[in-house]
C-alpha cells in the first residue's frame, strides 16, 4: 500500500467504513467526502441495491471461471448506454487499457502508443512516460527498458502537434479521456474532438476513449454527451459501485480482431490464435451482480439529472466564494464534477495546468478541510459530487471552502 501513501502530502486517515456521502475514520471522525474515492463511489458508500445484490450473488457462489448470467444484460446495457456494440471485462481500468493496447497494436500491425500530455490511464507500462524537454522518458522506475520507445505524447488540445505525430502512420491508437482529469479538468476546444476523430481515421490509427473517470460526469459518458464516434471506450472505477470491475467496448471491426485468425502463429506446438486477454477473476459472477444492480438500480438517468445539478450549484459556489475573495480563480465543471485552477482563465493543456498549479496550497486545504470533516480531493481532481450527494452537502463543503479561503487570505 506504500503508493497510497504517496497520494497524499500527509499521513492518510484509517477508514471503518462509509454510508451515502460520507465516511468515518477509526477515531470516529466522520467526512463529507468530496473525493469519492478518485471517482470510484461515485454511486455513493454502501448503496443499498448494490448491497443486496452482492450479498445475494455471494450466498449463490461468486466465481466459477464461466460466464454468469448477469454477463449478456450487463454487455447488452453498456452497449445501449456507450453505443459500441462488443464488450470485454477486467478488474481494472488499467487492465482494460491493456487489452485495448494489445488489441489496437494486433489490428493495425502497428506499435506505437499516443497518448496526451498530462494523461494518466492507469499504470500501462506503455503509457507511463512523460515529456522531458519535448522529449518522452519513462515516469517510473522498473519499467523494463524500451517500454516507452514506443510511446508518442503530444500537448492535448493541439491540433498541428495532432497532425505531426500521426502523419508517419504508424500509430496504432490514440489513448484519450474526452475531457483530461488527471491535470485538473482540462476541457477540450471546439472542434478538438472532430480534429482528432478526423485525423485518426486518415492515418489508419484507432482512437481509444477512456470514460473511466468522465462516466461520473453524463449517462452514458462524454462520449455520448458530445457525439464522439472512437473504436474502443473504456470504462471502469464506479461502474459496479466500488466492486472491481472495468470493462472496454469495441465497435464489430475492431472486435474481429479478437476471433483466431486462419493463420495462427505457433508457439511449442500450441497455435496463438489472438491478442492477450483475460484472467481468472476477470468477469467473475459478484463483479458482474454488481454492476448489473449499479447501472440499472443506481447510475439511472435520474441519477445523473441529480448529479448535474449538484454539480452545476457545486461550481457556481465556487465561482462565488473566489469573486466574494477577490481571487481570479477559474472554475471548469461538466455535471457532477468540478475543478479549480489558480489562474484567471482554465488551463488547456497539461503544462499550462502545471504551471498554473501549486500543489502545496492544494495540500494545506485538504488538511484544512479534513480537520472539519471534509474531505478534499487529490490536487490533480477537483471535487466530485456523488449520487449520495444532497444540497446541502454541497453547501456543507462550499462553506469549509469558503473558510479557508479566507483565513488564508486574511
Ligand atoms: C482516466 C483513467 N483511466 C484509467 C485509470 C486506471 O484505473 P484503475 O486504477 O482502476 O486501474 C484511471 C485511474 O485513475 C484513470 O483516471
Amino acid at each position: 500500500m506504500s503508493w497510497m501513501e504517496e497520494l497524499y502530502e500527509h499521513p492518510p486517515v484509517w477508514v471503518t467504513h462509509g454510508n451515502g456521502a460520507s465516511f468515518w475514520d477509526i477515531d470516529g471522525h466522520r467526512y463529507l467526502d468530496l473525493y469519492i474515492a478518485d471517482m470510484s463511489a461515485f454511486c455513493g458508500h454502501a448503496p443499498e441495491p448494490v448491497v443486496r445484490a452482492v450479498a445475494e450473488r455471494m450466498r449463490r457462489g461468486n466465481q466459477f471461471l464461466l460466464p454468469s448470467e448477469d454477463a449478456v444484460p450487463v454487455a447488452d446495457h453498456l452497449a445501449g448506454r456507450y453505443g459500441m456494440p462488443k464488450w470485454q471485462f477486467t478488474l481494472s481500468a488499467t487492465q482494460a487499457n491493456t487489452e485495448v493496447i494489445r488489441i489496437a497494436r494486433h489490428a493495425t500491425g502497428r506499435d506505437v502508443v499516443m497518448v496526451f500530455d498530462g494523461k494518466y490511464h492507469g499504470h500501462v507500462d506503455a503509457t507511463l512516460a512523460v515529456l522531458d524537454d519535448g522529449v518522452v522518458q519513462p515516469e517510473y522506475y522498473g519499467l523494463g527498458r524500451g517500454a516507452t520507445d514506443k510511446t508518442r505524447i503530444v500537448a492535448f488540445n493541439d491540433v498541428a502537434a495532432l497532425q505531426s505525430a500521426l502523419s508517419s502512420r504508424d500509430v496504432a491508437v490514440v489513448l484519450a479521456e474526452p475531457a483530461m482529469t488527471n491535470a485538473g479538468f482540462l476541457l477540450p476546444q471546439p472542434g478538438f474532438h472532430a480534429a482528432l476523430r478526423e485525423l485518426t481515421v486518415d492515418a489508419g490509427t484507432l482512437l481509444a476513449i477512456d470514460e473511466t473517470h468522465t462516466l461520473v460526469t453524463a449517462y452514458g459518458g462524454l462520449g455520448r454527451e458530445w457525439g464522439l464516434q472512437p473504436d474502443f471506450v473504456t470504462v471502469g472505477k464506479s461502474i459496479a459501485g466500488g466492486v472491481p470491475l472495468a470493462a472496454y467496448g469495441m465497435t464489430d471491426e475492431v472486435a474481429s480482431f479478437l476471433r483466431a485468425p486462419d493463420d495462427p502463429y505457433v508457439v511449442s506446438g500450441m497455435a496463438v490464435g489472438e491478442p492477450a486477454t483475460g484472467g481468472t477473476l476477470f468477469a467473475n459472477a459478484l463483479s458482474l451482480a454488481a454492476c448489473r444492480s449499479a447501472l440499472t438500480e443506481v447510475l439511472t438517468e435520474q441519477a445523473f439529472a441529480h448529479t448535474a445539478k449538484l454539480g452545476a450549484r457545486l461550481a457556481a459556489g465556487l465561482r462565488d466564494t473566489f469573486a466574494r475573495q477577490g481571487l481570479a480563480w477559474s472554475v471548469t465543471q461538466e455535471g457532477s464534477h468540478a475543478y479549480y485552477a489558480f489562474t484567471p482563465t482554465p488551463p488547456h493543456d497539461g503544462a499550462t495546468s502545471r504551471a498554473a498549479d501549486d500543489p502545496d496550497l492544494r495540500a494545506l486545504m485538504r488538511v484544512f478541510m479534513a480537520n472539519r470533516g471534509v474531505w478534499e480531493s487529490g490536487w490533480w481532481l477537483g471535487p466530485t459530487v456523488s449520487v449520495a450527494h444532497t444540497e446541502a452537502d454541497v453547501d456543507a463543503y462550499v462553506e469549509v471552502l469558503a473558510e479557508f479561503v479566507t483565513t488564508v487570505t486574511a
